[in-house]
């Protein structure tokens, strides 16, 4: 498994992730995405929109606002319960999560050993003394504050006139904006249960201890859907949320595979008891093997009809669902498949990332699904001093540039610029040579033909330019390397 070194030093070199601010020495677990990351991002939110929202006939879209009423945090219970107990060291003011102060290596000056100062790994003792933690992990000197609840949410203030101002939040998930719309979508949409709504947006919260690159941020945004089901329904013989919460569990697992994760790298956690958030009857996370180990990629969880109840007292509205069949009002249950889009950027570079040799030297390649690379094609002219290929190439470029995203680069020989595309993970290279514009000082005609390479088996077919586009679609729409080869004939 790569390194999160690795992937945070090949992030900043090749455009993908920034620090925020850098100029100004960057500002604690803030990420800006450069050129390639947001390609990359916006393909993952494109794919989860287009596969969970558009293409389900059960499933309908959200743009809620980030601000929101203050009384909807009193409702969903984040006011009073989206805490972390968190303890403060005396000496160096550093704050640790008390739940993870027992995952902490931490330093200690050994009274045995006159005060020669160790790293103790997380949770072991002193192998000198025999001493167990009770001082700060980190300055190894400071008593630790007792603990105290610590709200996660960022408060901000709404109006121009700081005195009479509101006191609000910025959300800290997507999920209350879709609750609070459910009643509008049910009446402009007359959906009948069960039916989702999808939504994708920025969410804030302020984690006491953010951190491993763009894996735990105080900004960060959401994919998340809020699936209504009707709780007096059975299908296949088994309660209807119970049946739809395996449904969307393995829908998940099965659209992380799709887009290139190894099954190997994915595992499924059931919350214990002890472990549930408070409104969830189950939750099931999908967790992947991330560089810093397994951790949450997205959670799964029936909210049960907590959430629309909560909404229904503060507000004083009902929202509820006639069920035609039973002539009853019903409040439905709630399956909520919950994402982050920068965790899911991060296993998919992960898993992306290759180390080869390839005649005795390094290759780093990105193997990303063709739908989600940042760049889908790399148009190259193979002499950038002939006019006429150059021109071409532009042309090329200009044309593939209406559906894709596509780049054009000179600026070094072609075996250099194969192997840059191949760090970004671009699937398709496509070249133009001379024999495509041919060579009228030697009498050689243009053959019209472009040179593809595809990134993973580093193999090269010729293909008329005219037929380019529609042989680069069928590629990215998921037709073999074998199968156009095949028609091509390999150069
Ligand atoms: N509405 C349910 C909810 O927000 P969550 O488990 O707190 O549940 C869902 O968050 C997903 O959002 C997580 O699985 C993770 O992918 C992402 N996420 C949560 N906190 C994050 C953070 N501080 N930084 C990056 N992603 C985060």
């Amino acid at each position: 498994m790569v390194s999160m070194e690795t992937l945070v030093s090949l992030c900043k070199r090749r455009g993908f992730v920034f620090q925020s601010s850098e100029i100004y020495g960057g500002i604690g677990s803030s990420w800006d995405y450069g050129p390639l990351g947001v390609e990359l991002r916006n393909k993952i939110k494109r794919v989860w929109w287009r596969d969970f929202v558009q293409r389900r006939p059960d499933m309908l879209g959200l743009d809620a606002s980030i601000l929101m009423h203050p009384t909807v945090w009193k409702a969903s219970g984040h006011v009073d319960n989206f805490t972390d107990p968190m303890v403060d060291c005396r000496e160096c003011r550093h704050r640790f999560r008390v739940d993870q102060l027992a995952e902490t290596p931490w330093v200690h000056y050994c009274p045995a050993t006159k005060g020669n100062k160790f790293t103790i790994p997380a949770g072991g003792a002193c192998s000198h003394c025999g001493a167990a933690r009770t001082l700060c992990p980190d300055c190894g000197k400071g008593e630790l504050t007792p603990p105290r609840q610590f709200n996660l949410m960022f408060k901000t203030l709404m109006g121009p006139v700081e005195e009479d101002a509101a006191v609000t939040y910025l959300r800290p998930e997507t999920a209350q904006g879709i609750f609070v719309n459910f009643d509008n979508v049910l009446q402009s949409m007359r959906r009948k249960l069960p039916f989702g709504i999808g939504q994708i947006g920025k969410a804030f919260r302020n984690e006491i201890t953010p951190g491993n690159f763009i894996f735990r941020t105080r900004e960060f945004e959401q994919m998340e859907i809020e699936y209504f089901v009707n709780p007096h329904e059975t299908v296949e013989g088994r309660p209807a949320d119970e049946y739809w919460h395996d449904r969307w569990i393995e829908d998940c697992l099965a659209w992380f595979r799709r887009y290139g994760i190894q099954s190997d790298n994915l595992r499924l956690h059931e919350h214990a008891r002890d472990e549930l958030a408070h409104y969830a009857k189950r939750t099931a996370d999908v967790q992947y093997r991330f560089p810093i180990g397994w951790s949450e990629l997205m959670g799964i969880a029936n909210r049960t009809d907590f959430d629309l109840k909560q909404h229904a007292k503060f507000s004083g509205k009902a929202l509820t669902y006639f069920d035609e069949e039973r002539k009853e009002h019903v409040v439905p249950y709630v399956i909520e498949p919950s994402a982050g889009v920068d965790r899911a950027l991060l296993a998919f570079l992960a898993d992306a990332y290759r180390e080869e040799e390839v005649r005795g030297e390094k290759r780093v390649v990105l193997r990303f699904h063709p739908e989600l690379a940042p760049v889908s094609v790399a148009v190259l002219p193979l002499l950038k001093k002939r006019d006429d290929i150059v021109r071409t190439a532009h042309a090329i470029r200009d044309e593939l540039s209406r559906d894709l995203t596509v780049v054009y680069d000179d600026t070094a020989a072609i075996g250099r610029l194969y192997r840059r595309q191949d760090e970004v993970g671009t699937p398709y290279c496509v070249t133009v040579d001379v024999q495509t514009v041919g060579d009228s000082d030697k009498g050689e005609p243009a053959d019209g033909k472009v040179t593809i390479r595809d990134r993973d088996s580093m193999e090269q077919i010729r293909v008329e330019a005219a037929r380019l586009a529609q042989v680069i679609g069928d590629l990215l729409r998921g037709t073999a390397w074998a199968e156009v080869a095949a028609g091509a004939g390999r150069s």
